[in-house]
């Protein structure tokens, strides 16, 4: 089956081709540089960008792919979650192309797509057969919208076990490099600067690591973190006028340290408590090789194979792994096509919500 994959649901315009398992091209258009100076995605500007990109990127996605529009077999399009003015975008889009070509739509949730995306390659790697064996298992999605822990007894259906309850890991890190003046999107930013430090320095971490406390390790929230980095940025701001490079390079260190520990101490906990073979993880922040290290060391401890997608561009938002979900929903016959007029976008799309047809 070919499909043509399109997700607009944040910043990054997307558009990929697949045949069967295997993805034959995925181009992204990132909008981050428009939206770096207000420090996080604008939504009407990302409406207006992904309107003017769009087919600029279907027709790249095609032309790589060497496929013609009509010989396409369906079109899947992201519906939610999302920003609801930018995912209207890639919809109206899709229908636009379903009608005048005669296509079908599939409509995909971008959650279970991030799950997934280990799926997504350019080679032969994947077939239905293969994908079923890795079930049961838990599939983590760190994103710069997401933060969630679910475990999949099997394909379609989801138990959610940990989510945030205020600002996403990737907003977390994002929000983090720009109390230290570090741009947008920060976590890549943040990364590098927490590898500049150097090793074996033993201090105690002077931030907090967020829920310590919280008996329940079912929630993950990063909003006093960062209030508490703010905090000391400022203290140090007043006493010394200012931050030096060693000041960054170590609160960059502190930083992402007790962001992912919080992350891997709430996972680590739930973990053996489930009988899994797999833990899949897909979103922005899983191109971080510090986080890989650790997720890698908690899978190894709790029996558990870990894929990530095959490339750091495939971990964030992209449109191959939003084909590879309407793939595998219609090889295993758990997805109806949408009907062409009343497709909506649900921004605020919960994966446990997904309908299996
Ligand atoms: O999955 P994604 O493209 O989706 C959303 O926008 O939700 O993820 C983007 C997020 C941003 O917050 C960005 O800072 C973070 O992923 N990110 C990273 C890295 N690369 C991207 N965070 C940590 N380390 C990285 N190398």
């Amino acid at each position: 089956m070919i499909i043509l994959g399109i997700d607009t649901s944040c910043d990054e315009t997307s558009v990929a081709v697949s045949k069967d398992y295997k993805v034959l091209s995925n181009k992204i258009w990132s909008q981050a540089v428009l939206h770096a100076s207000f420090g996080g995605v604008y939504p009407t500007l990302a409406k207006r960008e992904h309107k003017e990109k769009i087919d600029f990127v279907i027709k790249k996605a095609l032309t790589q792919a060497m496929v013609k529009i009509d010989e396409i077999d369906a079109i899947a399009v992201t519906i939610g979650p999302g920003l609801a003015p930018a995912l209207e975008v890639g919809i109206s889009k899709a229908k636009e192309i379903a009608k005048r070509y005669n296509k079908t739509i599939f409509a995909i949730n971008h959650l279970e797509a991030h799950i997934f995306s280990p799926f997504s390659t350019s080679s032969d790697k994947w077939n239905l057969k293969k994908i079923k064996s890795k079930f049961p298992a838990f599939g983590l999605v760190i994103s710069g919208g997401n933060t969630l822990l679910i475990y999949a007894e099997k394909i379609g259906h989801y138990k959610v076990l940990a989510e945030t309850i205020d600002d996403a890991l990737g907003e977390a890190l994002d929000k983090g490099a720009r109390i230290l003046g570090l741009g947008y999107p920060g976590g890549p930013v943040l990364e590098k600067m927490a590898q500049l430090k150097a090793k074996g320095e033993k201090e105690k971490n002077p931030l907090p690591l967020p829920l310590v406390q919280d008996p329940r390790n079912t929630r993950f929230s990063y909003s006093g973190l960062k209030t508490a980095l703010l905090r000391l940025v400022e203290k140090i701001e007043a006493e010394r006028g200012g931050l030096g490079k060693k000041d960054i390079i170590d609160l960059s260190y502190f930083y992402q340290d007790r962001a992912f520990s919080h992350l891997t101490r709430t996972i680590k906990y739930i973990l053996p408590q489930y009988k899994a073979k797999t833990l899949l993880v897909g979103g922005g922040v899983a191109s971080n090789i510090e986080i890989r290290k650790r997720l890698r060391k908690l899978a190894h401890e709790n029996g558990l194979e870990i894929l990530f997608p095959e490339t750091k561009r495939n971990c964030g938002d992209n449109a191959a792994m939003i084909a590879t979900t309407a793939q595998i929903r219609e090889s295993l016959g758990i997805i109806k096509p949408s009907n062409k007029d009343k497709l909506e976008r649900i921004p605020n799309f919960k994966i446990e919500d997904i309908k299996n047809a």
